[in-house]
């Protein structure tokens, strides 16, 4: 019998790289999204329409389904959108963790079936930090409404493995990208922008704070520990990370070194960009993952950053091409 997976934002960055590892390892790959109009569709997965922020039809899925393991990555991901969406980003990344949770234990109750639980718990938590690197056990101290809903999430993820048994882990990752991020995010922001200047197709790149420090793996490494978290014995919580901290500068360096052009011809500083209150530096100690899961990361940031910047290339190329024939 093949082992069955739901996966909630499966069209986002994570949740096609789980699917495509869950498929290799010979899943039934189901995922909820919200709509049809974006992200990365996987024509081997079933996709069911649910929104997190309306936990309607939650319960049917998990039901109709029956999944062996639930990955919860679905969310408002967006630390800065979240300071201008506060209470939706609240419900769909803090209380839909719950409505998640409540439908898989509603299942659970009824059908006497184990269903276990994997949480995209963030990094973000720790947010003023006070220790460095981070571990399992350092403080959190939430720096922004996103960051907020992930604790919520972070301690109802506990609360069901606590009150009813639940196999329920949190994955503590830290900030992890790929060709497929988002272009909002800071790396692909820079990545696609170099590429565009290095073929002419753009002349600046706007950003804030180029300060900030973050530990930036890659996201295909990290899908593989999502997945190692609920094969082991005991549900746990585990921190992911590469275990080195960089800059935005530093990214910029090795992007635009890459390309060999000077990223301070073309980085323009803009107060638009910077965040009511920022978290100025990341860290991640994944020695318990390491310990006990038998995972480490695989890509480093030089690597990361020259996968991303090729492949963008290749997509600024054929964005020129149909430039150059008058095509938009
Ligand atoms: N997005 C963005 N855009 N960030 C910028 C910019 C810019 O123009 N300029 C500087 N930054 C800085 C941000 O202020 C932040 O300190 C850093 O670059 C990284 O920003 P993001 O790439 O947006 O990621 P994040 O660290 O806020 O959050 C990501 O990682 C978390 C894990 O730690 C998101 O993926 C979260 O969903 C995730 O939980």
């Amino acid at each position: 019998m093949k082992r069955v997976a739901l996966i909630t934002g499966i069209t986002g960055q994570d949740g096609s790289y789980l699917t495509e590892f869950l498929l290799e390892k010979d899943y039934e790959v189901h995922g909820i999204s919200p709509c049809t109009s974006h992200g990365f569709f996987n024509h081997d997965s079933t996709i069911h329409f649910a929104d997190l922020a309306d936990g309607t039809n939650l319960r049917e899925i998990v039901d109709s389904v029956k999944p062996d393991e639930v990955y919860h990555l679905g969310a408002q991901s967006h630390v800065k959108l979240s300071f201008e969406l506060p209470v939706r980003t609240a419900d769909v990344t803090g209380v839909g963790t719950t409505r998640i949770l409540n439908a898989i234990h509603e299942h659970q109750q009824h059908t006497g079936r184990q269903v276990r639980f994997y949480q995209a718990s963030s990094s973000e938590m720790y947010g003023k930090i006070v220790e460095s690197p981070q571990t399992e056990t350092t403080p959190f101290h939430p720096r922004s409404p996103y960051a907020c809903a992930k604790v919520y999430a972070y301690w109802q993820t506990i609360n069901y493995r606590e009150a009813y048994g639940m196999f329920a882990c949190n994955g503590i990752l830290f900030n992890h990208e790929s060709p497929r991020r988002g272009q909002a995010f800071v790396t692909r922001k820079i990545t696609q922008a170099a590429a565009r200047i290095k073929l002419g197709l753009q002349k600046e790149l706007r950003l804030g704070n180029l300060d900030a420090k973050r530990d930036w793996g890659f996201a295909g490494d990290y899908v593989e520990a999502m997945w190692l978290m609920l094969q082991h014995s005991e549900p746990d919580d585990y921190v992911i990370a590469s275990g080195e901290t960089h800059s935005v500068r530093e990214f910029l360096d090795e992007v635009f070194g890459h390309l060999d052009l000077d990223w301070q011809d073309y980085v323009v500083v803009d107060p638009e960009f910077f965040r009511p209150s920022e978290v100025d530096h990341l860290h991640g100690d994944f020695g318990k993952a390491r310990r006990v899961l038998g995972w480490e990361p695989k890509v480093s940031f030089r690597e990361l950053a020259q996968i991303m910047t090729d492949h963008d290339l290749v997509a600024a190329k054929k964005e020129k091409v149909l430039a150059d024939h008058g095509v938009e």
